[in-house]
């Protein structure tokens, strides 16, 4: 099927919701025979869509295929930037490597770089991220916002935000964010969130935000290593997670977010991140590249920068580290 009447027609099933698009007004809007919608309808089946039709009425969707690719994510989309624009791809190495280079290239703001199965999907502080083909979220979200490059935390700890508000939505679970921006949900990393930039000293060009979630996964898809440390929201629910949902929904909390983080500053995300916060008024050791050190997490600055007090008064910053509750 052509890929502009593929578009039209899943943006008429988008904007007619739940109702049914006649076979007359398809017909008009592709300006095509009833024979030729009906075998249009048949080729979004091939692809994995299941049509319901209705005599007198017309055709409804009411199954998507379980894919990320353009056409899932367009349907049901209601964001007016972040996901308009779409690069998919079945496998790849690392969707942050393909969006570095996009956002070199001008792409729009909002570009969403995503894939079935990364083969050298790259985690925080150097490590490998395990992205199987299907089970999880593998993407990449560019945003061109004009602050200094200071600013740059803020908006991993809003991005965390907007997955940890996705996730209540879509599975009704409420999960705690780990400082930075780890997702878990009962103690477990579900989630895990990648913030790279391109940037001169006094202004950002690009924020990628790299996102790994770890959606239909069984205990034994885990590495034996990590199985007790990990979790996906199957395993969690007890139920399959559509991941084109919950991509759609991720982008929409995203851009409200950022809306009004581009309004009114950091205030509103600080308070709700601090909403979901585990680490926060605890004991804690944080592993740093240059060292380890433990002590009393007492917040986060309006920069988003932990602020770690040790057992003889020092107050350290910490900008990146590895946290772990203290046993006491
Ligand atoms: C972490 O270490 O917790 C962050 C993991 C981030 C993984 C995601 S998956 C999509 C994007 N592409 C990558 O190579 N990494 C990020």
């Amino acid at each position: 099927m052509q890929s502009d009447i593929r578009r039209t027609l899943l943006d008429m099933f988008t904007n007619s919701e739940d109702e049914y698009v006649s076979g007359q007004k398809i017909s008009d809007m592709l300006g095509c025979s009833r024979t030729a919608v009906w075998k249009h309808i048949e080729d979004l089946r091939k692809e994995g869509y299941e049509l319901e039709a209705v005599r007198k009425k017309g055709y409804r969707i009411v199954q998507k295929p379980d894919k990320v690719s353009e056409n899932e994510l367009r349907l049901g989309l209601h964001t007016s930037r972040i996901g308009q624009s779409i690069h998919y791809e079945e496998t790849v190495d690392s969707t942050q490597k393909i969006a570095h280079r996009l956002a070199q290239e001008g792409t729009v703001e909002g570009t969403v770089v995503v894939a079935e199965e990364q083969t050298a999907g790259r985690g925080r502080l150097d490590r490998a991220w395990y992205s199987p083909k299907h089970t999880g979220v593998w993407m990449s979200i560019i945003l061109r916002p004009s602050l200094p490059p200071q600013r740059a935390p803020q908006l991993t700890l809003m991005a965390a935000v907007a997955v940890a508000q996705a996730i209540q939505e879509v599975t009704a679970i409420s999960p705690d964010i780990k400082w930075p921006n780890d997702i878990l949900i009962n103690g477990k990393k579900t989630v895990g969130i990648l913030t790279e930039m391109q940037a001169d000293s006094d202004r950002i060009h690009s924020v990628i935000i790299g996102l790994g979630i770890n959606v239909n996964q069984q205990k034994e898809h885990f590495a034996p290593a990590i199985q007790d440390i990990a979790t996906s929201l199957k395993l969690e629910t007890g139920r399959e997670i559509n991941r084109a949902l919950l991509m759609q929904t991720i982008f929409l909390k995203l851009e409200q977010l950022y809306d009004e983080y581009l309004a009114n500053g950091f205030k509103l995300i600080k308070l709700l991140w601090e909403a979901y916060a585990v680490s926060i008024g605890k004991h804690i050791i944080a592993r740093t590249l240059s060292g380890t050190i433990e002590g009393f997490a007492k917040g986060i600055t309006d920069d988003g920068v932990l602020l770690l007090e040790d057992a003889h008064g020092n107050m350290h910053q910490i900008h990146s580290a590895d946290i772990e509750l203290a046993r006491r």
